[in-house]
């Protein structure tokens, strides 16, 4: 058997500097060393060392980056709230008409728990209205470039205040309530969890950020494993019990066609050209915290 160019294994590049340490240790990674005459860039660096990780995380421009090295040119995965797309949407988004924004209610100014927190795309909109956002993201890597992007936010004059109002944690939702990490409990949970047959026109990003996190996907599918079908079903009935025992409404975000979550039907939706926001209310979430 040929054995795989790269293992899935991400490696952060050490620039000897406190901040680089630190993120060693909350993500239990590997430093390594940078090729001297590597600056960040996208051209592959002609380093051995880099050839036994697929991934690397460094600073880049300031700027928390992930990259990718399993192709010809390096994907490069970093969020930035300050420009381009991020702020573009929130110049011409389309406010609280926005589908988005109905399905969450964002007049209505709720608490809301962004519970599979990714990029922060959609948990920055939701902010940008007046909310205050949860954020919960189980892939330690994940939450490094998005904590990292929510700091340099709050030091910028046109996305400080929106930034004030996301507080991201580290945390796996499917433990949700008992982990619920804020004084009130949530008016909404928002669910966008990854959809497994994602597209392969999907941006290099995204398909490098999909491969980052399948395995870990995978390890968090757990229970009477018939296979991976029956692991997702389980995890995303596992996801959408939790979401609805924390809040009386819980918005899903699918791809227009597919199949709601968990197979579990709706009492509404509101759907875009290419995605529907699946809405669950009940008059009463399923728990009684004991805050
Ligand atoms: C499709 S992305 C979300 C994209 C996000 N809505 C945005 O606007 O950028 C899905 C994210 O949910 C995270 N995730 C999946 N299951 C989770 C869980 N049980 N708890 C916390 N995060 C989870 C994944 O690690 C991934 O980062």
């Amino acid at each position: 058997m040929t054995p795989a160019p790269y293992n899935q294994s991400v490696a952060i590049v050490d620039d000897n500097t406190d901040r680089t340490s630190a993120l060693a240790q909350c993500t239990d990674l590997k430093l390594i060393e940078a090729a001297p005459q590597w600056s960040g860039g996208t051209a592959k660096p002609d380093n051995s060392r880099f050839t036994n990780y697929r991934f690397t995380l460094a600073w880049i421009e300031n700027k928390l980056t992930l990259q990718d090295h399993s192709k010809k040119s390096v994907v490069s995965v970093c969020i930035d709230f300050t420009q381009g797309r991020a702020l573009h949407r929130l110049k011409f988004g389309g406010g609280h008409g926005q589908e988005l924004a109905r399905a969450i209610k964002t007049r209505e100014h709720p608490l809301v728990c962004d519970a599979t927190a990714g990029l922060g795309r959609d948990a920055f909109v939701i902010a940008s209205l007046g909310c205050e956002v949860v954020l919960l993201e189980q892939s330690a890597i994940v939450h490094a470039l998005l904590q990292d992007a929510i700091t340099r936010a709050t030091i910028h004059t046109e996305t400080a205040a929106i930034a004030e109002r996301m507080a991201l944690y580290h945390s796996n939702s499917t433990l949700l309530p008992d982990n619920w990490p804020h004084h009130l409990l949530p008016d909404v949970v928002y669910l966008d969890p990854m959809y497994p047959d994602g597209k392969r026109t999907a941006k290099k990003e995204i398909q490098a950020l999909r491969s980052l996190l399948e395995p870990a996907r995978a390890a968090t599918d757990t229970v009477q494993s018939n296979g991976v079908e029956s692991d997702t079903k389980d995890y995303e009935t596992a996801l959408l019990q939790a979401a609805r025992s924390t809040a009386k409404r819980v918005v899903v975000k699918r791809p227009r066609k597919a199949p709601p979550l968990a197979d579990t039907a709706p009492s509404g939706n509101i759907t875009s050209p290419n995605t529907r926001y699946d809405i669950y209310s009940s008059k009463t979430s399923c728990y009684l915290p004991s805050l």
